[in-house]
């Protein structure tokens, strides 16, 4: 209802964004660069950042982007499915029939991996989400999977991505086999004060905001509930849209952003 009241095309700051809809942030430019940059190297990349920092959506841009003559993309979030279904899920993401014993599976997708770079020149991508959900078991599984130390070239790239504490669990002992491998490491920042404002205008203008809805001081009340990080920032905006609109509040202002993100739990 909120649409028709401010004269929206769509629904703003929703989950939906296109890829192709990003918003230019410094956080979200560096994430990229790096990832850039592993299509160059290969091996193993680390993202880690607090929920709703923009990993996922950065991930599925990157994706996105890759040439699919050149790159075979393989996402996996850990939050669905075992580690055996994980295992299977990456077999038939190469196109494999899954082995039912664990040491054949292994076997068969490090054979799939090296035909698809050395036969088809094509670089399977595994993105790996979610990844503070992992056991160290499984940390220490993918530290063999990913082992093609006899090669003279990595033939695969291998992002994880997940909570920062996963930085600091592959910091432990037990799992420096892993950790060691892990070429490229980026921590995810906020946005900052201007970027929050850019970022708010950004979705309001992809939603057909013709007109200025937030004023100066809504904005700064929501970079600061928001402490920068977008999935806040989306959740007080929607919330502060809602309650302007039960108000009939053709601007939304500081008063309407506070309460509304009382009322979303911030
Ligand atoms: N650069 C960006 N441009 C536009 N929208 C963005 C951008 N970065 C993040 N978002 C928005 O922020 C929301 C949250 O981002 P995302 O789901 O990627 O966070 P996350 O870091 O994966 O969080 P979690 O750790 O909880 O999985 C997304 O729905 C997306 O719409
Ligand atoms: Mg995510």
């Amino acid at each position: 209802m909120y649409q028709t009241f401010y004269s929206l095309a769509r629904t703003p700051f929703a989950k939906e964004l296109k890829s192709s809809e990003f918003f230019p942030s410094s956080p979200y430019q560096e994430m990229i660069a790096r990832l850039e940059y592993m299509k160059k190297t290969r091996g193993m990349g680390l993202i880690v950042g607090e929920p709703g920092a923009g990993k996922t959506f950065a991930l599925r841009c990157f994706a996105e982007s890759l040439n699919p003559s050149l790159f075979k993309v393989i996402y996996f979030p850990l939050s669905t499915g075992t580690v055996m279904d994980f295992y299977r899920g990456l077999a038939v993401g190469l196109g494999e029939d899954p082995k039912s014993r664990k040491v054949d599976l292994f076997h068969q997708i490090q054979q799939a991996i090296k035909v698809y770079f050395k036969e088809r020149k094509i670089t399977p991508v595994f993105i790996l989400d979610e990844m503070q959900m992992a056991k160290d078991a499984f940390l220490n599984d993918l530290s063999i999977l990913f082992n093609f130390d006899m090669d003279s070239e990595n033939p695969f790239i291998l992002i994880l991505a997940g909570l920062p504490h996963l930085s600091d669990r592959l910091s432990l002992n037990h799992n420096r086999p892993l950790a060691q491998r892990i070429m490229m490491r980026y921590k995810v920042e906020p946005l900052t004060k201007d970027e929050v404002a850019h970022y708010i205008n950004h979705h309001m203008q992809i939603a057909g905001a013709n007109h200025t809805i937030f004023s100066d001081n809504a904005i700064q009340a929501i970079t600061s509930l928001s402490r920068g990080w977008p999935r806040l920032v989306n959740k007080i905006a929607t919330h502060s849209l809602l309650a302007g609109c039960q108000a009939k509040k053709d601007l939304i202002e500081e008063e309407i952003v506070r309460l509304a993100a009382e009322d979303a739990g911030i």
